[in-house]
């Protein structure tokens, strides 16, 4: 409270999935505790993330519920981050389209009725299919999906576009690639064995690889993905041309992870039996042109893998000696 007046401005939807976690915790260090509000919706956040703030329940299909949590907690910026991740999506598409759609629709209506400053969303690279390049990916081409969750995305990144050109929201997004992190385990997406191939290498376990060796995608370590989301949130408006961004950071194939991690963990050992998400690796690019969100917005990550990787094994291994502890 400020003067008697009840100051809040930020609500993170999705905030205990993989990347709204630390977005939480890097907003409240920049804006305060109490300017950023999370929303959970199934899973129970833990006691830590408890302490470092304000929380609340929310099932963002229900958009009269996130109208009145907007209203009552006088939010202006909203960082949507709920979803059903392309894996898990395939699995479920029905799932997937009204979790995806109709929650961003719920986000853009509110923010509309409401005259919210800003929403901040996440597209991904599974909007691209066969028809774009696979190498440098341009920000404007040809998007035609395979998957469900490439269909909600693209069907997110129009309805953002749509509601900046036509009710002057100010939507803002980037498709991130696969999020590397130690923090929160990944959510069902495709990208996940980058992740589990950590995981199993501190606990000294060989690891099952759900994609073939020779398999490269783009990926991002979470500290450049929160940086990007927060970067393009400030970015000054006139500056912008596009409203979906390319962001590019990295790319190797599953072996050369794999060849990566065994510099810190020589006994590590992968074998690669592919499944389903396969097809789904294969119909995404290898590498993104992302010279739009350098020009616009100045977008310039940090991590290379090698960094990635000493960062990754360092923290596991932090974190598996304390829980060992408890
Ligand atoms: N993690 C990645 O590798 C990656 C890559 C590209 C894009 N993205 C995008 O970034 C965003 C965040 O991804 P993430 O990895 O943190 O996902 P996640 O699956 O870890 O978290 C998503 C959260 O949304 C919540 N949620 C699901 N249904 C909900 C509902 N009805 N109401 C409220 N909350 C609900 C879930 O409980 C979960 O905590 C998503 O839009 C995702 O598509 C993620």
């Amino acid at each position: 409270m400020v003067g008697g007046v009840h100051l809040r401005e930020i609500l993170v939807i999705g905030a205990v999935g993989q990347i709204g976690t630390e977005l939480v915790q890097t907003l409240r260090l920049r804006y305060g505790r109490d300017s950023v509000l999370a929303a959970g919706h199934v899973t129970k956040p833990t006691k830590d993330f408890l302490k470092s703030g304000p929380f609340v329940y929310l099932n963002v299909t229900d958009r009269e519920q996130l109208a009145k949590l907007v209203v009552k907690e006088n939010i202006d910026t909203v960082y949507h981050l709920a979803s059903v991740l392309s894996a898990i999506g395939e699995l479920n598409p029905q799932l997937c389209y009204e979790v995806n759609n109709i929650a961003l629709y719920n986000v853009l209506e509110v923010a509309r009725k409401h005259r919210l400053e800003r929403v901040v969303w996440p597209s991904s690279i599974a909007v691209f299919g066969d028809g774009a390049p696979r190498i440098g990916t341009p920000n404007d081409t040809i998007l035609q999906p395979k998957t469900m969750y490439g269909v909600t995305k693209v069907c997110g990144e129009l309805l953002c576009i749509y509601y900046f050109q036509k009710y002057g929201v100010d939507t803002r997004s980037i498709r991130l690639p696969g999020i590397i992190s130690s923090e929160t385990k990944p959510g069902g997406g495709t990208t996940d064995y980058s992740v589990e191939m950590y995981y199993a290498a501190v606990k000294v376990r060989p690891y099952s690889c759900f994609v073939r060796e020779n398999t490269v995608l783009p990926m991002m370590y979470m500290p450049d993905a929160i940086k990007a989301l927060i970067d393009l949130a400030e970015a000054d408006n006139s500056r912008l041309k596009h409203r979906v961004f390319n962001v590019n950071s990295m790319s190797f194939s599953a072996s050369e992870l794999a060849e990566s991690i065994r510099k810190f963990v020589p006994s590590f050992t992968c074998e690669y039996k592919p499944d389903y998400r396969q097809a789904i690796a294969d119909s995404w690019p290898a590498s993104l042109d992302d010279s739009v969100a350098r020009n616009e917005w100045n977008w310039n990550p940090v991590y290379d893998l090698s960094r990635m990787t000493d960062d990754m094994i360092e923290k596991l291994r932090r974190k598996l000696t304390r829980q060992q502890r408890y």
